[in-house]
């Protein structure tokens, strides 16, 4: 009898923005955050598997990681950290109607990535402190052509991502299309005044 012994299992694997390494946005400007004077920490908004806030916990950054999903949460509490105050965990709805999460709360920078709820912008301004940044990258209108997502409410028009940070001090604003997967995002780096 012909015995067949599978080595590997195949298993089919998409690739997503959630199962894809740390964004290549914030490696490339990771010295920016080094140099952060830091005391309030980075906030991982809308973290989901936390890739990013993860890559900053390795580079000795203290990452808030916040999502409303708790069990994405709940993953991250598997990450190993030398210092636990290096790490928080925060389950949250940022699309509350009346209230605003981040009221009162200060940070570093803030990431932002595949994530767009345009009445938090100003909130998320607000959230940084002066000499603090925003890293932000997300799906813009073009993205149509290669699928989700499609509601509008979660594309980008034409340079409106720039025009949020218009008085900021803009480091990098672009919009391309990129390669794997295939997508068209627009992406920002931007310091409070
Ligand atoms: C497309 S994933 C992006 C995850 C991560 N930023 C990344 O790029 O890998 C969007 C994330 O937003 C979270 N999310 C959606 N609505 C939210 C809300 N109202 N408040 C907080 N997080 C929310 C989801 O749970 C999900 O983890």
């Amino acid at each position: 009898m012909l015995r067949v012994r599978l080595l590997e299992p195949i298993i089919p694997v998409s690739v997503t923005h959630s199962n894809l390494k740390e964004s290549a946005l914030l490696v490339r400007h990771i010295t920016l955050l080094e140099a952060l004077e830091v005391s309030h920490g980075v906030l991982d908004l809308a973290c989901g598997s936390g890739r990013n806030g993860r890559y900053l916990l390795g580079r000795g950054l203290p990452v808030v990681f916040a999502d409303i999903d708790g069990e994405k949460l709940a993953s991250l509490t598997a990450v190993d950290v030398p210092d636990p105050a290096m790490m928080r965990l925060w389950e949250v709805d940022f699309e509350q109607k009346t209230n605003n999460p981040l009221a009162g709360k200060t940070f570093d920078a803030i990431l932002i990535f595949n994530y767009l709820h345009r009445a938090l912008i100003d909130r998320i301004k607000q959230a940084v402190r002066p000499g603090g940044l925003v890293f932000y990258e997300t799906f813009t209108e073009q993205q149509r052509r290669f699928g989700r997502p499609s509601n509008p409410n979660f594309l980008l028009k034409p340079g409106e991502l720039k025009s949020w940070f218009e008085t900021w001090q803009i480091i990098h604003c672009e919009e391309l299309e990129r390669a794997c997967p295939p997508s068209h995002v627009a992406s920002l780096v931007a310091r409070k005044p």
